[in-house]
């Protein structure tokens, strides 16, 4: 088998591998959101150069590996996930000289670079499609999409009875009377995954990226690509949403899984342990599993967890259901509660009441740290951000928003850029005070930027900083495959994690009081305060306490 050398980056760029061999398993990996990250040059857009100024950031809180949310050149339909050229990157984001240089940096610090890959559709204004508009019916170039005629008196109406997710029908109708399928907005045509040429661009794609340094890829819409032959109706009314688990001919085909078996072989090609995240929305975890057979994926994304609410039997269930599905393909859990599509936790968990949101999404992300496998961090939880959820209409982005109900335009709050620094907007984000941001921040987030909390034990960021350094250095957090779970009384977790080298406990108390509980050891890091009794602990309300046994 061919070993590729990376060759855009020096060879001791890379990160050492010998030290940690499946760095992946129990990796915890963050997610930067370009837009909203970082603005190098203040045009009130996040950018590559940017991110990087910031990455000694990433480093000194703890984080083994960055997600980029794509920064390809593209219209910006969906926020980049409507991509006209993967082998560019956005003027907006920078130059492709940027993204090496990026990679080139983050390795220099350690720090492992996912990039994300949309292979489910493309932007209207890609080559291909733009092509296929051109050539008309039945030619070769509409053949990579999915063009048909309508139904109905002169083919007025759609192919067929999908919806798109953000809204509205499925298909859109072009000038010479012929449908295009387009499972998220009508600038995202989906490409037909039973021609060739379609596996094909994908592998270069994937080989353009590994040959400039990164370590991996997350996957759009992983579940999406194939599609149950001949297009057959839905036959139900009910909205299909990205967070939906119904069974559709359009998600979780079986086809899917041999086109991931082919990237696996591209990926194990590469030196230094590609590899790949599905973003995949599945019935279940066991759905999810399938996607991490010893030939096809690393990860995937655990939803079910990230829309588990506050709730001890919940949790307990989703955890034992992961960890079951998981060890039975060999493949880490892996464990989420934000990201750049959901409402993000601290407010999630708030029930109307924001410090109860923060007090509880500070306990879920300490008992999500503990779990067995790799975790998944999302751009300003760290500093307990709180979704926006005033922005003013005419400043949303979201196509779902648009486009009426699914996910309700929701996206926009969780995108709102980070505050760095300063008592004036863009607190940082951008180079000048008082400069732009594409989504306007709150004045109160004067309080919460890094600087604010930076140094101050009783801050979120500090609180992430020392659980991060802990799980790094206590060999029974992260790794292994199974949790113990301990007697625990109603509205409490408890758990053990033994390894040769030191016994864990994890307690998580999730109702509305505290709870006395036996002093399990002595405290390596609590979401609150806590006073250990000798014998007996009480655990305040909604609060995780690592302990050492
Ligand atoms: C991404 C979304 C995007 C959609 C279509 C998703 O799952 O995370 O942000 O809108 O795919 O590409």
């Amino acid at each position: 088998m061919t070993q590729h050398v990376t060759t855009a980056l020096p060879a001791d760029a890379t990160p050492d591998d010998s030290a940690r061999r499946e760095w992946w398993r129990e990796a915890v990996i963050y997610q930067v959101y370009p837009r909203s990250f970082a603005d190098g040059n203040g045009d009130g857009m996040g950018d590559l150069p940017g991110i990087t100024a910031r990455l000694p950031y990433l480093k000194r809180l703890g984080v083994d590996a960055v997600w980029f949310s794509p920064f390809y050149a593209s219209p910006q339909a969906d926020a980049g996930y409507d991509v006209a050229d993967y082998r560019a990157v956005d003027p907006m984001f920078g130059t492709l000289t940027d993204a090496a240089e990026l990679v080139r940096e983050a390795h220099a610090l350690g720090l492992r670079v996912i990039v994300d890959v949309v292979p489910n559709h493309c932007s209207d204004q890609h080559a291909w499609f733009r092509e296929a508009l051109r050539a008309g019916p039945g030619s070769p170039p509409r053949e990579r999409f999915h063009f048909r005629s309508g139904k109905g008196e002169g083919g007025h109406l759609p192919p067929n009875d999908w919806e798109s997710v953000f809204g509205g029908p499925a298909w859109t109708r072009v000038e010479d009377g012929e449908w295009y399928l387009h499972l998220f907005a009508p600038e995202q045509p989906d490409f037909n995954w039973d021609h060739p040429a379609v596996h094909e661009e994908f592998h270069s794609i994937l080989r353009f990226w590994l040959d400039l340094g990164v370590d991996g890829f997350r996957i759009d819409v992983a579940h999406g690509l194939v599609k149950a032959a001949g297009l057959p109706d839905i036959g139900h009314e009910e909205q299909v949403s990205l967070l939906g688990k119904q069974s559709v001919p359009y998600f979780d085909q079986d086809g899917v899984h041999e086109i991931y078996r082919s990237w696996r072989r591209i990926l194990q090609e590469y030196a230094g342990e590609r590899i790949a995240v599905a973003e995949a929305w599945t019935p279940t975890v066991e759905r999810s599993a399938r996607y991490l057979r010893p030939d096809e994926l690393h990860q995937a994304f655990n939803f079910e967890y990230l829309t588990t609410g506050w709730d001890a039997d919940g949790l307990r269930d989703v955890i034992d259901r992961s960890l079951r599905a998981m060890n039975a393909v060999q493949a880490p859990a892996t464990w989420v509660l934000s990201n750049h599509d959901v409402v993000r936790h601290c407010t999630r968990f708030a029930d109307g009441d924001a410090a109860r949101g923060l007090r509880r999404a500070k306990a879920a992300t300490l008992l999500m740290l503990a779990l067995p496998g790799s975790a998944y961090l999302y751009q300003g939880e760290e500093l307990g951000l709180p979704e926006v959820t005033e922005l003013p209409d005419e400043v949303r982005q979201d196509p779902a928003f648009f486009r009426s109900t699914g996910q309700g335009g929701r996206r926009d709050g969780c995108r709102v850029p980070m505050p760095w620094s300063g008592q004036r907007a863009p607190f940082g984000f951008g180079p000048a005070e008082g400069g732009p941001s594409w989504l306007p921040q709150p004045a109160g987030w004067r309080d919460l930027t890094a600087e604010a909390q930076d140094g101050d034990p009783s801050s979120t960021l500090e609180f992430y900083r020392r659980a991060l350094a802990v799980r790094r250095e206590h060999p029974a957090l992260g790794a292994g495959r199974d949790v113990e779970w301990l007697d625990a009384p109603e509205g409490v977790l408890a758990f053990r994690r033994t390894s040769p080298r030191g016994t864990f406990v994890c307690t998580v108390n999730l109702s509305a009081a505290p709870v006395v509980y036996p002093t399990p050891g002595t405290v390596l890091v609590s979401s609150a305060d806590v006073t250990p009794g000798a014998t007996a602990t009480n655990l305040p309300a909604d609060s995780t306490v690592w302990w050492a046994a």
